[in-house]
């Protein structure tokens, strides 16, 4: 079987090009964009969360999957990035950006939860766990990627991974699925 989606969001491209003249390479790989819109997909009005916007490519896969009255906020720090995202797709009433650190964004958001986490930088994933996995609604997911060595790791990072999986699993009210697939997943669905 091959695994490549054949279904492209119609803003990738653009996107994808911005993200080379930026020099950005942290973008979600079409695999895991993919199984974003199928996750998206499954909850007709949904209430979904991305942390770390980055140039766009995992905030135009969610969007795609979507139905007209899901809604999707996404948190980035670097306002040069997000500003792609926000030319390419800004147009669409589903998404909110936010542009300021995820972490301080997890410890001041006292709103509903979300029905899919999409926890793809430090906040919500290597910090501000507890934070992240509080706003996962019952029945929610919890999804991250990059648990496979990538390049810019940081030192001692994969020791951080290695902890996080655990936590995860161990973790009360939520069943996980680790996916050893595209960058590395791990889904964790809210029980209780
Ligand atoms: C892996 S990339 C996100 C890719 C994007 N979600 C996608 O699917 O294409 C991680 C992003 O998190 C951003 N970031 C780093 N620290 C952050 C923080 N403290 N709060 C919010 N965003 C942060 C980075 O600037 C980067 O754009």
């Amino acid at each position: 079987m091959d695994d490549t989606p054949s279904r492209l969001p119609t803003a990738l491209p653009a996107l994808r090009s911005k993200a080379r003249e930026a020099g950005f390479i942290m973008s979600s790989e079409d695999r895991t964009g993919s199984l974003l819109a199928a996750l998206a997909a499954a909850r007709p009005s949904a209430r979904i969360l991305e942390l770390g916007t980055g140039v766009g490519e995992g905030t135009a896969w969610l969007l795609s999957g979507m139905d007209p009255d899901s809604c999707l906020t996404t948190v980035e720090l670097d306002p040069a990035l997000q500003v792609f995202a926000q030319e390419q797709l800004g147009a669409d009433p589903r998404v909110t950006f936010v542009s300021g650190d995820g972490g301080a964004w997890l410890e001041d958001f006292d709103g509903a939860p979300f029905d899919l986490v999409f926890a793809d930088t430090w906040p919500g994933k290597f910090t501000h766990l507890d934070e992240a996995l509080d706003l996962v609604a019952p029945g929610g997911t919890y999804l991250i990627d990059d648990l496979f060595p990538q390049p810019g790791w940081p030192e001692g990072h994969e020791a951080s991974v290695k902890r996080l999986l655990a936590e995860l699993d161990e973790r009360e009210g939520f069943r996980c699925v680790r996916l050893a697939w595209a960058s590395g997943l791990l889904m964790a669905v809210r029980t209780a």
